[in-house]
């Protein structure tokens, strides 16, 4: 966002009104000072998707989408947020000042671009090196790649050598701060040297296109395999989809991606026709992942390789996909045989066969359960039902969730109402909670997890809350700041969204509203948190008596946690000898829980 001024952002949004923007494309029904209608962005039949007029924002209660007036632009016509901004700019007649596109370029982040574009373009100049390219080039001709993909996904080689790269940028004036910031270099024993030396380079693109990264195939059986570009300030490893720019408009015309493991696999998938191919690029699937690849499509079928490590994989897909609002399915390859291999030994036809004939999600974990469990006894029934439960629970349509219940019930013949039931236990799932690492937790494991984020909801619940009422009301934070500082909250994404607020609202005269906010945050998760924090304060019938409360249990929660440190640090103070320090803490220990006991009491 560092492209377009803030304030020019705040103008547009001034300008334009939502309700207005989203009922050209959207049929809105008047509830009240707002409007309702059917989401845009998933099937359902009773509407929960709210237009805000007075906060300039949308929310979708059932699949969890919300923004302001980029953010639906953005969503609904697959746009970037400056050609959004862009468009929006237009239509209200604000001007986007010249040098804000050519400040940007001098920013950091473009220069980052800027570096890994020119790395690209060296190391597709090496791989078509008459002489220093000629045993990647063999290399690619023997695995079947074609010129045509190589230029399509700009494969590249980087030769062997400790600093190619290196001597290349300095003659064009890189600094070598940059290029290691790039991810480019490593940190040898004496210095920094090149970091793909003698590999096969897949750059990694993001949806537009440009190269945030690269994943180096070694050539001469070095370790590892596959070495990846580390994190930098324009790569996050969980939120790229490898051959993404190359699969998009694909994607969207046939409304349905493939989802493969590795980066031989898309290309070859690609080259064979098969266009509408991802990667996960090697990492289990990430929430942003699916997220990313559910802007253009709703299904997504998952080709994984058939061993037990791939299945895991698959596992793992199918719930974050679904969690996400995506179908999925999943097609069963040979075992043993990855995508790059089938496509090459059985050709085009035959894997588009096998994408046609995937399994649905249910039918796959059916499958998955019986090879686990006895389906022959009642308790094999069981555990098999209890094994597939926590991914029905992860469905956000509560009708296909039924559905998948019945069928569930009926195939592994067990009572469709007492099968419910048990998913009910699983169930209390609203967004997981970020941060956490979205490990698989099946069966009772799940049950135990659910309850433990249940005993947390109570502190978690007064935080949500907190910031929601701050949202709709700046200006509560004057009252409130004595009491409470950012610290006081416990979780991360709600102390970045109240950074942002109490930042603009030191800034600016007038009551900030939400609709800014989004325009300063990054990530969808914290743009749709925002949204739904918004309805959130707007559905709380005693706002300011909420509030109240709110601030008292964060002081509350805060001297809880202090409490809890206490005896660790008297038994610290104790055993340096330090009486003074012990007393103290003693002292505050007494205090401290006294005051508690009192809050508790009362
Ligand atoms: P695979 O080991 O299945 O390799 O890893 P592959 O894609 O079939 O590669 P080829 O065909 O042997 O050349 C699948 C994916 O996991 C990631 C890569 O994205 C790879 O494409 N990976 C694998 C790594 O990041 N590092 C590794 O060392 C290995
Ligand atoms: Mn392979």
């Amino acid at each position: 966002m560092a492209l377009i001024p803030e304030q020019i952002l705040d103008e547009i949004q001034a300008r334009v009104d939502i309700a207005e923007l989203i009922g050209r494309s959207v049929p809105l029904r008047r509830a009240g000072r707002h409007f309702k209608a059917l989401c845009p962005f998933h099937q359902e039949r009773t509407p929960s998707f709210h237009v805000n007029t007075e906060k300039q924002i949308f929310h979708c209660f059932g699949c969890g989408v919300g923004g302001n007036i980029f953010s639906f632009l953005m969503q609904q016509e697959r746009l970037t947020f400056p050609e959004a901004a862009r468009q929006l700019a237009e239509q209200a007649g604000v001007t986007i000042p010249a040098q804000a596109a050519a400040a940007s370029r001098n920013g950091k982040t473009e220069q980052l671009y800027g570096i890994l574009d020119k790395s690209c373009r060296y190391y597709e100049r090496m791989l078509a090196h008459p002489s220093l390219g000629r045993a990647a080039r063999d290399y690619l001709k023997r695995r079947g790649v074609t010129d045509r993909t190589r230029a399509a996904f700009r494969l590249g080689y980087a030769p062997a050598g400790w600093d190619r790269l290196m001597q290349a940028a300095k003659r064009s004036n890189i600094s070598p701060d940059l290029l290691q910031q790039a991810g480019l270099t490593a940190q040898g024993s004496r210095g920094a040297i090149d970091r793909f030396r003698q590999r096969l380079l897949f750059p990694i693109q993001d949806v537009r296109g440009r190269v945030v990264g690269f994943g180096g195939r070694s050539l001469a059986g070095q370790e590892p395999k596959y070495l990846n570009s580390p994190e930098s300030a324009v790569y996050t490893k969980g939120r790229q989809l490898f051959g993404l720019a190359q699969a998009r408009d694909a994607v969207v015309k046939i409304k349905r991606a493939i989802v493969v493991e590795g980066y031989f696999d898309c290309a070859l998938l690609w080259q064979e026709g098969l266009t509408h191919v991802v990667s996960p690029l090697g990492t289990a699937f990430t929430p942003e992942q699916a997220r990313l690849l559910g802007r253009y499509t709703e299904e997504a079928v998952l080709a994984f390789d058939a061993d037990a490590a791939g299945e895991t994989a698959t596992l793992r897909g199918i719930d974050i996909l679904t969690e996400a609002g995506l179908r999925v399915q999943v097609a069963q390859l040979p075992t043993g045989v990855d995508p790059d291999e089938f496509v090459r030994a059985y050709g085009r036809q035959a894997f588009a066969q096998l994408v046609e004939q995937a399994a649905g999600v249910l039918e796959f974990l059916i499958a998955c359960a019986k090879r686990r469990y006895d389906v022959h006894k009642p308790e094999g029934r069981v555990q098999a039902a209890q094994f597939i439960l926590p991914t029905i629970a992860k469905v956000p349509n509560a009708m296909l969730r039924a559905e998948y219940v019945k069928r569930l019930a009926e195939s592994l013949r067990l009572d469709e109402s007492a099968v419910a039931a048990e998913l009910g236990k699983v169930q209390p799932r609203t967004a997981p909670p970020s941060g956490a690492s979205p490990e698989r937790n099946r069966g009772t494991a799940a049950t135990i997890t659910v309850r433990a984020h249940a005993a947390r909801a109570s502190g978690r619940s007064a935080e949500r809350l907190f910031t929601a009422l701050l949202l709709d009301q700046p200006g509560r934070w004057e009252a409130a700041k004595s009491a409470v500082s950012l610290d006081h909250l416990t979780d991360a994404r709600l102390r970045r969204i109240l950074a942002v607020l109490c930042e603009l609202q030191a800034a600016q005269r007038d009551a900030v509203m939400p609709a800014q906010v989004i325009s300063r945050l990054q990530e969808d998760e914290l743009i749709r948190l925002v949204s739904e924090l918004v309805q959130v304060a707007q559905a709380e019938p005693e706002q300011d008596e909420a509030f109240r409360k709110c601030v008292q249990r964060l002081q509350q929660n805060a001297r809880k946690r202090e409490l809890d440190q206490l005896p660790e640090l008297i038994r610290l103070a104790h055993e340096l000898g330090n009486t003074d320090e012990e007393t103290r803490l003693l002292t505050n220990h007494h205090q401290l829980s006294k005051a508690l006991s009192m809050k508790e009491a009362g």
